[in-house]
């Protein structure tokens, strides 16, 4: 947490004093231009700037930042049980640190003010992994992430979602605004550094909660982004606080609220735009500097964490950093390794990084498909430099990683530098990404003995790269949109998907936000078990008893069903009762909540392959 105890002492001692001398009065509307004169509450790492500015978090790792208006709000009328109509609006700007954003903010009505313990990252400084979802924290939040989070059931890196006493969210949809002129949505980019407007409201009659959003020059779009029937009696107390809550992980943005309206009675009075702080403008230099600037080269082995997360083209690239560190001193001004492509054959392969040859687009590069030659097909990964340093630190790292060969692994062919870009050439997988296999209806169903060879795969694939030599590579970022499939449906592991968000995250690294070997090994058992059953880690549309599958998969397994639990799209003649249960097993030993008790790899390998018995037998 980024609030030390004594400060959350002082922080007691003064909230208690505050909201015992105010609980008497009833504010019911509130309009600030800044934050200067405003009656706000700040937690954590929020400050408001000289300019008025409200900062909840700046670009440092893991840190919360939380600030409430000063005094409770009333919602629900004396002596009523109903909730009562609100209405606010606010204008925010995300400013990415170095690499990807991350990871977001949320407007919160909360009964308390009182988070501690809530984590960072994914968790916005509002829930942890004990409290998320549960239905006593009567918290409502409509959350604006800029990290994908798989298994808190994120639809991408850039969305809008209304939360329930938790960050699983109701509801969800990539940011974007609507046109009224064009009669379209436009899509907006949160983490753009741009001021963005916001408005939400809820009508207790209709008991409809409507979320708006439209960059800060235009005007208010007629249709909402969201738009939800709820009832939020049970959840609205007659006092709540209101206020906003941002956090950082392993990446991080600068996270900032300009002014905020509110009023539960009619319309949040509108700004007067003027009136607002304007946002600094300090991203981070874009074209490569002679030398890298004085604050970079003082930043600390964190920030170096933040770089190469950023630029990581994930998977393979993610080398143990220590060993990082040693190869890298040795091997200061590397000149050969990974071989080299011109910048003409790529371009002229991917005709000109054309449009209807993009293969998907994330925070850390866009992915294109090319032809090099009649039988040579390639993808191609644009990654953008902001610094001459990065690049450096990203040339290192394709230089050992292009060693590496196994067939369960996407092959990196080579790369070339151009600019600010650096492009990676890897071997183009034909069949896509394993995801679309599991969890759509696009693709065919597959066989137990494909499902039963593809994890074999991985399993092949993450023990070679945990017992690479000298050198281990820890991948992080095991998931199934990172796995490809290939003519014959070998699985093939790579990372094309997201290389800012991490795979199945295990109890531990949400903790310390540190990838090991081990937190490979539990994302591995989760994806086991996502390939057997045919569904995603956390569905939460499903009765509590099956939303989390690593916890229906244990259930299973204590009342000695396991066979239940297999996908029933997968035809039961077909199935092989031992294998299923051997698979099911393995996954339960590799996703056990304690790092220690989880079985290394090889073992896992060996198990799978039959050449070694499992203990639990
Ligand atoms: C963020 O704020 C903290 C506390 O104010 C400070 O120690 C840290 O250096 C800041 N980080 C950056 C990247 O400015
Ligand atoms: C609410 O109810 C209490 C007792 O039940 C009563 O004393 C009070 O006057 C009521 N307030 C209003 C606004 O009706
Ligand atoms: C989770 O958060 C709740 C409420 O803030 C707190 O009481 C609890 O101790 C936290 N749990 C953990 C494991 O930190
Ligand atoms: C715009 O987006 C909203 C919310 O995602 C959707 O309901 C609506 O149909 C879209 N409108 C158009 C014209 O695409
Ligand atoms: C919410 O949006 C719907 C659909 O556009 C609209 O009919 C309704 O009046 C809106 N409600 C509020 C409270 O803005
Ligand atoms: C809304 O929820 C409250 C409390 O949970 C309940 O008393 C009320 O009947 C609900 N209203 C509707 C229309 O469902």
């Amino acid at each position: 947490m980024a609030i030390t105890s004594k400060s959350i002492a002082l922080t007691f001692i003064f909230l208690s004093y505050t909201v015992s001398c105010v609980s008497s009065q009833r504010e019911t509307k509130f309009l600030n231009h800044g934050f200067l004169e405003a009656n706000l509450l700040k937690f954590g790492s929020s400050k408001v700037h000289p300019s008025g500015l409200l900062e909840l978090t700046n670009t440092s790792m893991r840190q919360t930042g939380r600030a409430f208006h000063g005094f409770p709000i009333p919602f629900v009328k004396p002596n009523s049980s109903n909730s009562i109509s609100f209405s606010t609006s606010f204008v925010f700007a995300i400013t990415p640190g170095l690499g990807a954003p991350g990871h977001g903010f949320a407007f919160v009505i909360s009964p308390s003010m009182d988070f501690h313990g809530a984590l960072p990252s994914n968790y916005l400084g509002l829930f942890n992994t004990s409290n998320n979802g549960n239905s006593l924290n009567r918290i409502l939040a409509v959350e604006f992430d800029t990290v994908q989070a798989v298994e808190l059931n994120d639809i991408d890196d850039n969305h809008v979602g209304i939360d329930l006493n938790g960050v699983v969210s109701l509801e969800s949809t990539p940011a974007a605004y609507f046109d009224d002129k064009e009669a379209k949505n436009v899509s907006l980019r949160l983490a753009s550094g741009d001021p963005i407007r916001v408005w939400i409201e809820y009508d207790a009659t209709e008991m409809m909660l409507n979320v708006t959003l439209a960059p800060l020059e235009r005007p208010k779009p007629n249709s909402p982004l969201l738009s939800r029937k709820m009832n939020l009696s049970g959840i609205l107390s007659e006092e709540h606080f209101v206020g906003f809550s941002a956090a950082t992980g392993t990446v991080t943005s600068t996270h900032l609220v300009l002014g905020w309206s509110f009023s539960i009675e009619g319309k949040a009075t509108d700004f007067d735009i003027t009136k607002l702080p304007s946002v600094p403008t300090s991203p981070p230099p874009l074209s490569p500097s002679p030398s890298p600037p004085a604050t970079i080269k003082k930043k600390s082995n964190n920030t170096k964490l933040i770089i190469i997360s950023a630029l990581a083209i994930g998977a393979i690239l993610i080398l143990v950093l220590a060993s990082f560190w040693i190869f890298r001193r040795r091997q200061r001004f590397f000149t050969r390794g990974a071989p080299k492509f011109s910048y003409q054959s790529i371009s002229s392969a991917t005709g000109g990084f054309e449009s209807s040859k993009l293969l998907g687009e994330r925070n850390s590069g866009s992915f294109y498909k090319g032809q090099l030659s009649s039988t040579e097909i390639i993808a191609v990964k644009r990654i953008t430099c902001p610094t001459r340093q990065q690049k450096t630190t990203l040339i290192v790292e394709i230089d050992a990683i292009s060693k590496l060969r196994q067939r369960n692994l996407v092959n990196l062919l080579g790369y070339c530098s151009k600019g600010n870009d650096i492009y990676l050439v890897y071997e183009y997988v034909p069949n896509g990404s394993l995801d679309r296999f599991l969890f759509s209806n696009d693709r065919p169903v597959l066989t137990w003995s494909e499902r039963f060879c593809i994890i074999k795969g991985i399993a092949s694939a993450l023990q070679y790269l945990h017992s690479e030599g000298q050198r281990p590579l820890i991948h992080g970022n095991v998931k199934a949109s990172n796995v490809l499939l290939d003519e014959e449906l070998n699985s093939r592991l790579g990372d094309y998907g997201q290389g800012s968000s991490t795979g199945h995250v295990a109890p531990e690294l949400v903790e310390t936000g540190k990838v090991t070997r081990d937190t490979d090994v539990y994302a591995f058992g989760v994806l086991m078990m996502e390939i057997v059953c045919g569904r995603k880690a956390i569905e939460p549309t499903k009765p509590p008893e099956e939303i989390s599958l690593v916890n229906w998969v244990l259930q299973g397994f204590k009342k000695g069903d396991l066979l239940q639990r297999c996908d029933a799209r997968i035809s039961r003649e077909e199935l092989v009762a031992r294998e299923v249960l051997l698979v099911l097993k393995t996954a339960l030993l590799c996703a056990n909540r304690s790092a220690e008790a989880r079985p290394v790899m090889k073992k896992v390998f060996q198990y799978l392959d039959g050449t070694e018995s499992l203990p639990l037998d």
